[in-house]
């Protein structure tokens, strides 16, 4: 973006704290270039390094990305395979670099359907970088919203919580999620319009900001764009805006 551009767009008045992204768009991206759809998927991977640095950039504090939903295990084998070898191979590619830009790991969803040495290296990945505060990145991996309800109902069973002590913020200690805030702006690549069990309870009150642009293709401005959006919305969490609400 050159200054005047710069100049002429809305100024960011305000930043998310915490932004999510459904990366949707790899396998139109893929088949669109007559590739497949693993192409795309890792085309989408080397897209995360730009959004990365757009939220070191922006000072974005907190960035979830919903990779591998519960529901992407009824893909071909192959697909879901191929995904297993991308995140194994990022890990082993780009941990270093990640530690050292201070970005800290954090995953959501179940880990114990994957390859147990992929098991081990996402624990590794996340003890390594516990203590890094410049980004925090999240991965959805073996994520569904639903499923993490399910166990947060499961688990204030098990712990004899009297429902007269069930409320919001207790819920909200037992997801995947817990101690990290909700999402303030939720983005959705490729221009589909629903949740797809992503952060359901979480994204209560979060904007959104639904793009036609493939994930594979939503690069540093794309992402400005959406936070321009962001600073534009009045956010007003169900009362009004005379109420000192936003
Ligand atoms: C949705 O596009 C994308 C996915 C299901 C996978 C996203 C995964 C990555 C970008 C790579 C893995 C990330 C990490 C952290 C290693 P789609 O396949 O549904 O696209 P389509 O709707 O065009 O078919």
């Amino acid at each position: 973006m050159n200054e005047s551009e710069a100049i002429a767009s809305p100024p960011l008045t305000k930043i998310p704290v915490h932004v999510a992204i459904i990366m949707d768009g790899n396998g139109r991206w893929a088949a669109a270039r007559g590739l497949p759809r693993l192409a795309g998927h890792r085309a989408g991977t080397e897209n995360l390094r730009t959004i990365i640095r757009a939220c070191v950039e922006f000072n974005v504090k907190i960035l979830t990305i919903y990779a591998f939903s519960t529901e992407n295990w009824g893909r071909p084998a192959e697909e879901v395979e191929g995904l297993m070898m991308i995140l194994e191979d990022v890990i082993d590619r780009e941990l270093g670099e990640l530690h050292q830009e201070g970005v800290q790991l954090h995953h959501i969803g179940h880990l114990d359907r994957l390859p147990e040495r992929l098991q081990e290296k996402v624990k590794r990945a996340v003890e390594l970088t516990k203590d890094n505060h410049r980004l925090i990145l999240n991965i959805a991996w073996n994520y569904g919203g639903r499923d993490e309800i399910v166990c947060a109902i499961r688990s204030i069973v098990k712990d004899g919580i009297p429902p007269e002590e069930i409320n919001d913020e207790l819920v909200s200690r037992y997801l995947f999620t817990a101690g990290i805030p909700d999402p303030d702006l939720i983005i959705r690549t490729s221009g589909e319009m629903r949740i797809s069990n992503f952060l359901i309870w979480q994204s209560a009150y979060a904007e959104w900001y639904i793009t036609q642009t493939l994930w594979p293709d939503f690069n540093r401005e794309e992402f400005y764009k959406a936070l321009q959006e962001y600073s534009q919305r009045e956010r007003r969490f169900g009362k009004l805006s005379d109420q000192g609400c936003c």
